[in-house]
């Protein structure tokens, strides 16, 4: 079952047989699983692989008979000051990761091959409004260039059911209704964030901190607990929640882009009675811009 695709010519040494570059190979094998009657689950991903990214593996394994996995470190979601080169990759931890966790596919295409005509002016793929606030204010085109490229692996992988992290709940929720709103046949399921010792969220963005803003990094998720606690005590004047916790981020020593409450599902304003919020967090420490949020449930 595990090959190497003929045209893998540009992965290191040492990456194990079960991966495929070419979309026609990947559609060869998805076709094979599909006549045996299998079910499909997909979790894409840019690679760096951490504790995060194998808890999708782990609910994708529990959700299918076959887990496919991509890497493809998409240049359409990073803008022009962002860090597509600088990007981490790490091909064969990656590789011997999903080995071990019972990955059955790792499928790793080549840019040429997602868009045959190059990267300039794709055809996109693009929710309104919610591609537009929050990480798509401060990333103008960033949710653009996710959901063109998960709209492109949900066509070329077809899974019956696809794997995505909470942790960018923002990304969550646009591919939900991408995936609504064009009508794919597929389940989509959000994963729980996963958090270090400390409580820092996972992310291959963590990498990028110095010792020092390593350990500042953990107030992050300390300072949207507080906030989520006074929520649940009844607080509701959430713009002065939000203008004293922006405060309280710039004083440990990031630079706060955004906290904002918003309604869980859709990541509207609140209205008097909502009772599914969400807080959500984007902030900068050094050259790092780290994310984070937690859904609080009023009584
Ligand atoms: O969450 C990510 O790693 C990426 O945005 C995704 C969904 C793999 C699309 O490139």
């Amino acid at each position: 079952m595990w090959r190497r695709s003929s045209r893998e010519s540009f992965p290191p040494k040492n990456i194990p047989l079960n991966s495929v570059s070419s979309i026609e190979d990947l559609r060869r094998q998805i076709a094979e699983w599909r006549t045996a009657g299998e079910r499909i689950a997909f979790v894409p991903t840019m690679g760096n692989l951490h504790e995060g990214h194998l808890k999708l593996v782990d609910a994708a394994k529990a959700n299918a008979d076959r887990v496919v996995v991509s890497i493809f470190v998409n240049p359409m979601q990073f803008g022009a000051d962002e860090d597509l080169d600088a990007y981490p990759k790490t091909p064969e931890q990656d590789s011997s990761l999903l080995d071990g966790r019972g990955a059955d596919l790792l499928f790793r295409p080549i840019v040429a091959d997602i868009y045959p005509s190059g990267t300039n002016e794709p055809t996109f793929v693009e929710v309104p409004e919610i591609s537009d606030i929050l990480c798509g204010a401060s990333r103008p085109s960033h949710f653009r260039g996710v959901t063109t490229v998960v709209a492109k692996f949900f066509n070329m992988v077809q899974p019956d059911v696809a794997l995505f992290g909470e942790k960018d709940l923002q990304q969550l929720i646009s591919i939900r209704r991408m995936t609504t709103e064009l009508n794919f046949p597929i389940e989509i399921i959000g994963v729980p964030i996963v958090r270090e010792i400390d409580g820092l969220a996972m992310s291959s963005r963590n990498g990028y901190l110095s010792e020092s803003e390593r350990a500042i990094a953990p107030r992050l998720y300390e300072i949207i607990k507080d906030l989520a606690t006074e929520l649940d005590k009844g607080v509701s004047e959430y713009s002065l929640l939000e203008q004293q916790t922006t405060k309280k981020i710039d004083a440990v020593g990031f630079k706060c882009d955004y906290i904002v409450i918003r309604r869980a599902t859709d990541l509207s304003e609140p209205k008097t009675g909502d009772k599914l919020l969400a807080i959500l967090v984007a902030a900068r420490l050094g050259r790092t811009r780290l994310i984070d949020n937690m859904v609080v449930t009023l009584d």
